[in-house]
């Protein structure tokens, strides 16, 4: 199961625009400016080849330098343009391996096995095996997740090529029992996204345009969607049941249990759908089910649990946390806003982000400054506040990124570093991290892109060449320790490096994209004029006029009370001011975080 949710939204929007603005200093990139510190020489540019503080090696690699701090000799100064740009074609090579391979060994099944070299479908003899069957629903997922990251990469002929192979090959109509929540964010998220690229007056990728192309992507998501309205009946709350049958709608034996992420990211891309098409009826339901879990959160803290029962609205899983079964809840309150502008998804974001921050934070106040441990994210029982357990997961790993698009970076840099620091010590992200133990709790790792999705928001607001090196550090264990004979695999287990037979979709639409996007200086997605968000299967949507207007005259579920509309640019972050939380001019070719505190994080994961 992927209960994940991680989108970003690399933007310049209005909420985050004076923030972004000040952390983009065009003007010395690149360069070397604090007196301090001696320029580096440029580092042997090595690929592939071993991560740099791969288990164990951090002593050797930190212990004891003399003169200067190691931390600062190793992340700053200027980061060379020519190792920027091989890192680059080391991203698009990755993802044109993995690509190839699927087409040519998968295709038209879902996914590549890449140690056997073969394709994937669901696995229809054990209807009970989730882990495969919510995902996989017989409708070649790897080939239409991939298709924006070919636009991304500038490659309009497989782009069109691919296009075209999904329209005349690609049905929904399948006897498939899938994930609401996966078939939304992986496929309905990918084809509208690829359809909105066709369309496009601009065309920034390059050409992307589809001969005699007639709507027929935005027809696929349409025809899908429907197949997926039926979870939302016959439900007391009007949270949907987490699965539906593609023909037959949701299965009669169907329990009542659903997560709060499957459930309440939906409105992304059922927004853009019901926006395009002039048909409120997706929004509706997206949103009513956002507005009844919203309405379950406790009285006492705000917050809500992970688990929820949607004919009752009791809580089933009182787990209160930013990963698993929660994360593109909070994500998608804040990019419904930044997309459609409606005042309700921002008032609900802000007033989540402060129970986040009373509840969820420990450690010190400030991640730059002061004594004690480092910010974390905990999970607490959502009732109580108290803590739950002492592990944290590899999709919180996207927190960081949200928190770049509202503008708190000071507080996504510790917790970034937090989850470099155990990239660093496994050469991967344990699914679960123990940090009282010290250990992982639950040992594999599924090719998962969230931290290179914040590291890439981050050098982005930040420009700081610390994360040019994070993402090489990733990149380069990625190739060591998960690269195949036709593909990435899924490591099984971080501290054992032992591989197992699957590359889940969101590599190629993720993984590859993000970290191919943070190399590549010239993208038209971050290039300024263009305003692209991400969604949180990384799919790149434009912000649109387009998506601002409601073209139905329908009352929107708890419309009644709030008869005009604000205006979106009258609307600000609750902490707008404040919250433009800059890195201050003089630390921004510095380390991000004080190397004293880096010290702290690496001795809390055991790295030195
Ligand atoms: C486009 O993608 C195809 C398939 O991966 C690849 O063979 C080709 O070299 C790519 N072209 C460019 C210009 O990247
Ligand atoms: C997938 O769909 C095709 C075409 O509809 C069908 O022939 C095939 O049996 C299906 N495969 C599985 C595993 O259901
Ligand atoms: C789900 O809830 C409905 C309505 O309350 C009930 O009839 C049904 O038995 C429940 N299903 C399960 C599997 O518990
Ligand atoms: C929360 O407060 C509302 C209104 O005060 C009340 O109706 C509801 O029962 C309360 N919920 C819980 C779980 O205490
Ligand atoms: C707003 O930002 C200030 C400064 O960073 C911080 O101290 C305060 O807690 C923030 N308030 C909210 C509501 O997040």
């Amino acid at each position: 199961m992927r209960w994940r949710s991680v989108v970003l939204g690399l933007l310049l929007l209005r909420l985050g625009l004076q923030a972004l603005l000040a952390l983009l200093p065009a003007l010395a990139r690149g360069l070397c400016l604090h007196p301090r510190l001696p320029c580096p020489g440029p580092r042997p540019p090595a690929l592939p080849g071993p991560p740099a503080g791969a288990a164990g090696r951090g002593a050797r690699l930190w212990g004891a330098a003399a003169g200067g701090d190691e931390y600062e000799r190793r992340y700053s100064g200027a980061f060379p343009p020519q190792l920027r740009a091989r890192l680059r074609d080391a991203a698009r090579g990755m993802f044109v391996f993995g690509y190839d391979s699927y087409m040519e060994h998968a295709f038209p099944r879902d996914e590549l096995d890449p140690l056997h070299c073969r394709g994937r479908g669901p696995d229809r003899r054990d209807p009970s095996n989730l882990n495969i069957n919510d995902v996989l629903g017989n409708y070649s997922l790897t080939l239409i997740d991939a298709l924006d990251t070919l636009a991304v990469m500038g490659n309009s002929s497989e782009f069109q090529k691919a296009v075209k192979l999904v329209i005349d090959t690609v049905s929904f109509d399948k006897d498939s029992t899938v994930q609401v929540f996966e078939a939304t964010i992986r496929v309905l998220g990918s084809l509208l996204s690829a359809h909105i690229i066709i369309t496009d007056t601009k065309q920034p990728f390059g050409d992307m345009t589809i001969k005699d192309y007639d709507n027929e992507l935005l027809h696929l998501a349409h025809d899908l969607a429907v197949r997926l309205l039926p979870a939302f009946e016959n439900t007391k709350t009007g949270i949907p049941y987490p699965r539906v049958n593609l023909k037959k709608g949701v299965p009669p034996d169907s329990h009542n249990e659903t997560c709060t992420a499957g459930a309440g990211s939906l409105l992304v891309e059922f927004g853009i759908l019901s926006r395009l098409l002039g048909d409120s009826t997706f929004e509706w339901v997206a949103r009513r089910a956002v507005k009844a879990l919203w309405s379950l959160r406790s009285n006492n803290t705000g917050l809500l649990g992970n688990v929820v029962n949607i004919q009752t609205g009791h809580w089933v899983g009182k787990q209160s946390g930013l990963g698993a079964g929660s994360d593109s809840f909070y994500e998608y309150l804040l990019k419904s806003y930044i997309l459609f502008g409606e005042k309700e998804d921002l008032e609900m974001f802000n007033a989540a982000y402060q129970n986040i921050q009373s509840h969820l934070r420990r450690g010190r106040e400030a991640c730059n400054e002061g004594e004690g441990d480092p910010p974390l994210y905990v999970n607490v029982n959502m009732y109580t506040g108290q803590l739950m357990n002492t592990w944290i997961d590899s999709l919180q790993a996207f927190f960081p990124g949200l928190q770049v698009l509202i503008g708190d970076v000071e507080d996504a840099i510790c917790l970034h570093a937090f989850y470099y620091a155990i990239w660093k010590r496994y050469g991967a992200l344990p699914e679960r991290y123990n940090w009282q133990l010290q250990a992982p709790d639950v040992p594999f790792y599924p090719l998962r892109p969230e931290l290179v999705e914040s590291t890439y928001l981050l050098y982005q607001a930040t420009k700081n060449p610390f994360y040019l090196h994070v993402g090489m550090d990733i990149l380069q264990s990625l190739e060591k320790y998960t690269k195949a004979k036709c593909g990435y695999a899924t490591l099984h287990h971080v501290v054992e490096k032992t591989k197992e037979d699957r590359m889940e979709s969101f590599f190629l639409s993720e993984t590859c994209k993000y970290l191919y996007l943070l190399f590549d200086e010239e993208n038209p997605v971050h290039k300024s004029g263009n305003k692209f968000m991400f969604t949180t299967e990384g799919h790149i949507v434009s912000v649109d006029e387009r998506f601002r207007n409601s073209l139905w005259e329908d009352i929107l579920p708890g419309e009644e009370d709030s008869a005009h509309k604000t205006k979106p640019a009258e609307l600000k972050a609750a902490n707008f001011s404040s919250n433009c939380n800059r890195v201050p001019d003089e630390r921004r070719y510095l380390l991000p975080l004080k190397s004293n505190y880096m010290r702290q994080i690496d001795r809390m994961v055991g790295l030195i």
